[in-house]
C-alpha cells in the first residue's frame, strides 16, 4: 500500500461518484480527503452538491463541501438523468444533513486549501466529473501546479465512448475544460472506459447489497440497480462503477495496465466532440509524456476490493 495521500475530490454525485466516495472514506489509512469540491455534469450543480453534502454525513466524514461551476466553461449544461435519476444517486433518499457548503466557489476553496498547505505538501487531485473546476483553477492560479502531486481522473477513452460513438461523458460535457488539463503538463492517469468498462458489480452483488448489508450497503446496492435498470446497462450483467477506478487505481495500482502516451481534446461541435485522441503510434519518446493511460484492469480484483470496503464502511458506522 502507497503512503497516505492528501486528496481533493471534485464530482458530480452521481451514482459511481457516490460509490468511488464510499471506497475512499472505507480506507482512511490511504486517503485525507481534505476537500470535496462539486461540478454540474451528471445532475444539476444544486442537485449533485445536496448529494455530496448528505454522502459526507452518511458515510461518517467531516469533509468540507464547496459548490462549483454551475455550466461548462463555454457550453450548456447536458445531464444524465435516464442514467443517474432525478436526484443525481439513483433516485435513492438518503438522510438529510444540515451540512453546509463552505461560502466560497469550490475555486477559490480549493485555493485556499493550497494556499495552507504546509510547505513541500502536495495534494493529488481526483476529478469523476467535467473538468470545469480544475480548468478554471489552472486559468486563475497556474502557480497551484507546482503544489500537485498527479491528477487521477475518470474520463475520455483511447477506443470509443458512452455518450456518442467518440467521447466520454466527463469530457464530452467540457471538453474546454478537459483541454486545459490535458495540457497542463501535470502527471496525469486518465482512468477511461477502456479500464471502467471492465471494473463494475453485478446484479448479485448488487441483490446481495441490499438485501444482507448495512444502511450503506443498501443504499450503495440500490443505487448499483438503478443503474442496472438504466438504458446503459438493462442489458448488461454489471454495471461499470467509473469513479471508483480512480480510488482503486491509487490503493491497486496492480490490478491496472497503464500505458504513457501523447493525449488531446477534441473541442469542435462536430461528431468527435469531446473525443481523447490517444496517440498509440508509440513515436513521442516516454520522458516527453505526462498522461499514463489505464488501458486494461482486473475486474474481478476491482469488485472484490470495492465490495469489502463497502462492508467495511457499514461495519464502521454500526
Ligand atoms: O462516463 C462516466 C462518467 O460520467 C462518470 O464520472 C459518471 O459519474 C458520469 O459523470
Ligand atoms: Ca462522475
Amino acid at each position: 500500500m502507497a503512503s497516505k495521500r492528501k486528496i481533493i475530490m471534485d464530482c458530480d454525485p452521481g451514482i459511481d461518484d457516490a460509490v468511488a466516495l464510499c471506497l475512499a472514506a472505507a480506507h482512511p489509512e490511504a486517503f485525507d480527503i481534505v476537500g470535496i469540491t462539486t461540478v454540474a455534469g451528471n445532475q444539476t450543480i444544486e442537485k449533485v452538491t445536496e448529494n455530496a453534502l448528505r454522502l459526507v454525513d452518511f458515510y461518517g466524514l467531516d469533509i468540507p463541501v464547496a459548490k462549483g461551476a454551475g455550466t461548462p466553461i463555454m457550453r450548456p449544461p447536458v445531464t444524465a438523468s435516464d442514467i443517474h435519476g432525478k436526484n443525481g444517486i439513483g433516485d435513492i433518499e438518503i438522510p438529510e444533513t444540515d451540512r453546509k457548503t463552505v461560502p466560497e466557489h469550490a475555486v477559490l476553496f480549493m485555493k485556499k486549501i493550497f494556499d495552507e498547505l504546509p510547505e513541500g505538501e502536495k495534494i493529488t487531485l481526483v476529478p469523476t466529473g467535467p473538468l470545469t473546476n480544475i480548468a478554471l483553477m489552472f486559468d486563475l492560479f497556474p502557480e497551484i501546479k507546482d503544489q500537485v502531486e498527479e491528477i487521477v481522473l475518470m474520463g475520455g477513452a483511447a477506443v470509443g465512448g458512452n455518450v456518442t460513438a467518440a467521447s466520454e461523458f466527463n469530457i464530452y460535457e467540457d471538453p474546454e475544460a478537459a483541454a486545459i488539463v490535458f495540457r497542463s503538463g501535470l502527471p496525469i492517469v486518465m482512468c477511461g472506459l477502456d479500464a471502467t468498462h471492465l471494473c463494475g458489480v453485478n446484479r448479485e452483488n448488487a441483490a446481495d447489497l441490499v438485501e444482507h448489508g448495512g444502511k450503506i450497503a443498501a443504499a450503495v446496492g440500490g443505487m448499483v440497480q438503478f443503474y442496472l435498470k438504466s438504458p446503459a446497462y438493462k442489458e448488461k450483467d454489471a454495471a461499470c462503477i467509473h469513479d471508483a477506478v480512480t480510488f482503486m487505481y491509487l490503493m491497486h495500482p496492480e490490478i491496472y495496465n497503464g500505458v504513457k502516451m501523447p493525449v488531446s481534446v477534441d473541442c469542435s461541435d462536430g461528431p468527435m466532440r469531446g473525443n481523447t485522441l490517444c496517440d498509440m503510434r508509440g513515436t513521442v519518446p516516454e520522458e516527453g509524456l505526462t498522461v499514463t493511460v489505464l488501458m486494461d484492469a482486473d475486474g474481478s480484483k476491482f469488485q472484490e476490493y470495492l465490495l469489502e470496503a463497502v462492508r467495511m464502511l457499514d461495519a464502521k458506522r454500526k
